[in-house]
């Protein structure tokens, strides 16, 4: 394995890598199921397709899709790696769907996992992995965020079924003596999560004579949006401003805003916060809509295959949604050598 010395405490973004779910799924497909028009969607949200699984596409599927053309970006073997850490809130087995992606990459070597923590799940995976990376403990890791909403959204409810879709990133990561992770704030707030959840189904069964069960199972997403909206609206640009500060980079600096891709509505929230020109704002909020933990590498190998991130920029990212979570990074791309 190459790069880093014994004693690198840094990590660099290598790859990155996506993958889409089958199906394109418009607005107008939208309105044929509830009362909704392509206008609203359009201006509250900035969404006007978003990509749903086919039945016999599996997560961890889109999983292993993305995290393939990352090692293929890094040109990493995939037996090199030390750790697959699969951010995802959907996975195809809940006691964890990181070990068939492992299984279905040939990343015989590596440790694999899965970290729920939805929209933030992303973020909260990548400073997770970079921990291993910083103390040496591992060299080569990827992280993948992958999720199929589209599995647990209320496709009779228009408030929430408009904004979600299914798909994956992934992001090469490696100890390295040149950091590319500046600075990192992770928070979580419980009190506040009654305002987005996918929570388990409150019924019971019999077990035995004097016994009952409780049994397993899943309702749909259920949103408070307004809620939502205020919240993040609220915390993000407060979260990037105490690690802007924390470490001393000023926003004129930043060549890329990397948020979780929400609502248009809240990218562009963020950057005027900033005084950062639209410009600057990753979105592809209108093909995708949220993908949930896989929005920001999503987005971010769109713009690195686009040609748009270049070895050497800055970027501010933010994760944030249900827990509630939230959290920012800065970022500095290094592509392949
Ligand atoms: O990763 C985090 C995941 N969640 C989010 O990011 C959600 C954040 N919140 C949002 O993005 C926005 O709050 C929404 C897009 C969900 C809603 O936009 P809004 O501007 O906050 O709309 P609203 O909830 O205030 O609803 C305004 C009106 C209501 O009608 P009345 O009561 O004013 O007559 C809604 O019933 O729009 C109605 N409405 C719709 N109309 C047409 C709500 N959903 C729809 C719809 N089509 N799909």
């Amino acid at each position: 394995m190459a790069g880093a010395s014994p004693h690198s405490r840094g990590v660099a973004l290598i790859g990155s890598g996506s993958a889409q779910a089958a199906q394109v799924i418009t607005n107008h497909q939208l309105g044929q199921r509830v009362e909704t028009s392509d206008e609203w969607i359009r201006s509250r949200t900035g969404i006007s397709t978003r990509r749903v699984s086919s039945p016999d596409q599996r997560l961890s599927d889109l999983a292993a899709d993305a995290g393939r053309s990352a090692l293929e970006m890094a040109g990493w073997s995939a037996n090199s790696l030390d750790l697959v850490l699969l951010a995802t809130s959907t996975p195809d087995d809940l006691f964890g769907s990181a070990p068939a992606v492992q299984a279905a990459l040939g990343a015989s070597n590596a440790v694999a996992f899965d970290l729920t923590s939805a929209c933030s799940g992303f973020l909260f995976s990548l400073v997770t992995a970079a921990q291993y990376l910083r103390t040496g403990a591992m060299r080569r890791a990827l992280v993948i965020g992958a999720d199929q909403l589209s599995r647990f959204v209320d496709w009779d409810d228009r408030r929430s079924c408009v904004l979600f879709g299914d798909g994956a990133g992934a992001v090469a990561l490696e100890a390295s003596d040149d950091d590319g992770l500046l600075g990192f704030l992770v928070r979580s707030d419980g009190a506040r999560g009654g305002v987005l959840n996918l929570p388990a189904i409150d019924s019971d069964a019999p077990l035995a004579d004097d016994a009952r069960h409780r049994r397993g199972g899943y309702r749909p997403i259920e949103m408070n949006g307004q809620e939502v909206y205020k919240f993040a609206v609220r915390e993000v640009p407060a979260v990037l401003e105490c690690l802007l500060e924390r470490c001393a980079v000023s926003p004129e600096t930043i060549d890329w805003l990397l948020l979780h891709q929400a609502n248009q509505r809240i990218l562009d929230a963020v950057a005027d916060r900033f005084a950062i020109p639209r410009a600057k704002v990753l979105s592809n909020l209108a093909h995708y809509g949220n993908t949930s933990a896989a929005t920001i590498p999503l987005v971010l190998d769109e713009a690195v295959r686009d040609g748009k991130i270049q070895p050497g920029h800055l970027l501010a990212s933010s994760g944030f949604g249900a827990g509630l979570s939230w959290g920012a990074a800065l970022l500095r791309w290094q592509g392949p050598a």
